[in-house]
């Protein structure tokens, strides 16, 4: 009998605290509204089990054996073959596995796109084999996911996309929050970036100047705490914080430039994520999308886009996805 399982997470916004959160700080970061989806089914196979995975932003397939090994395969079917691993023995041994993935979550851009994916490819195969969706289970395994994608991450992408909304993290605390930005840009440079490569770049700037490194840290986190008491503040604290992944070599020249013309005009930028490229948040009520592309012209901006924060985490989907249905 065929099975069929959907699901969807949503991608995130370090709004305060990226990098000094790897060091135990605290972050602020909420959940957004672009969402990947994710739909898991059994299939009745006549010979051998096998794992059909299909990207249809892409449109690749991959179809794998399971039972072979993992590190022969590209780095996302090895996640997928972990989970698969994990739940095999819940699993019928007379069923192929056909996986189906569509995101709206730009890739590699710092807003979480493997985190959701991470955090669906769990929550399907939990939905299949136990018929529910225990938030914190679920979390813990896209986190072990997450460290084969991107080594021992501060864990705090798949937790805002497991449980959604907004959230105060560190790797010792997970407090929901009610803070919402209902004014909020994000401005996607389209410059490539690599978490990894700037992580360490920290890493060697804290190492080399350790007390420097340590007054920073605490600085972010500083901010980060007064965001949250003084929400009518973040303007000057995106301005703070900002200055302050620069002293810790994040940002770019590209990105030093969009800060400082938008800061002309008032508007208050900052890095999300990682920093080296990716995306800019622009705290911004009274202009549109249009005239901030009009404003920053010249400069690399690959998008621009107004999104809703603190969505929905991890859940159940009856269609694949909204353009699907
Ligand atoms: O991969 P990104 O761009 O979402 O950045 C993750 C945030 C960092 O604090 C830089 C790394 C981490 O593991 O928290």
């Amino acid at each position: 009998m065929k099975k069929t399982v959907i699901v969807s997470s949503p991608g995130k916004l370090i709004i305060g605290g990226e990098h000094a959160v790897v060091y135990g700080r605290r972050a602020l970061v909420t959940s957004i509204g672009m969402r990947l989806y994710m739909q898991l089914s059994t299939v009745d196979s006549a010979d051998k089990r096998t794992l059909d995975v299909f990207f249809h932003d892409t449109n690749t397939r991959h179809t794998v054996d399971p039972s072979g090994p993992a590190d022969a395969h590209a780095i996302e079917i090895q996640g997928v073959l972990r989970v698969y691993d994990h739940y095999k023995s819940s699993l019928s041994e007379k069923d192929s596995l056909a996986m189906e993935v569509r995101s709206e979550i730009p890739i590699g851009a710092g807003l979480g796109s493997s985190a959701a994916f991470s955090v669906c490819l769990v929550g399907c195969f939990h939905l299949l084999c136990h018929e529910k969706l225990p938030a914190e289970e679920i979390n813990q395994l896209a986190y072990q996911v997450e460290c084969l994608f991107h080594g021992t991450p501060s864990g705090i992408d798949n937790t805002i996309s497991t449980f959604g909304q907004s959230l105060v993290y560190s790797r010792t605390l997970k407090r929901h929050l009610s803070f919402r930005l209902s004014n909020l840009a994000i401005i996607d440079t389209g410059i490539p970036k690599s978490t990894k490569r700037m992580v360490g770049l920290v890493r060697d700037y804290v190492d080399a100047h350790p007390e420097e490194g340590e007054a920073i840290l605490n600085e972010i986190e500083g901010c980060v705490d007064r965001m949250i008491d003084h929400p009518e503040e973040v303007d000057e604290l995106f301005q703070r914080n900002q200055d302050l992944l620069k002293r810790l070599g994040v940002s770019i020249p590209e990105i030093d430039r969009i800060v400082e013309i938008l800061l002309q005009r008032n508007i208050s930028t900052k890095i999300t994520g990682a920093g080296g490229g990716g995306c800019l948040i622009a705290l911004t009520s009274t202009f549109t999308k249009e005239k901030l592309f009009e404003l920053l012209n010249g400069n690399p901006i690959k998008s621009i886009e107004f999104v809703e924060c603190g969505v929905e985490g991890l859940r159940e989907e009856t269609a694949f996805s909204e353009q699907s249905t």
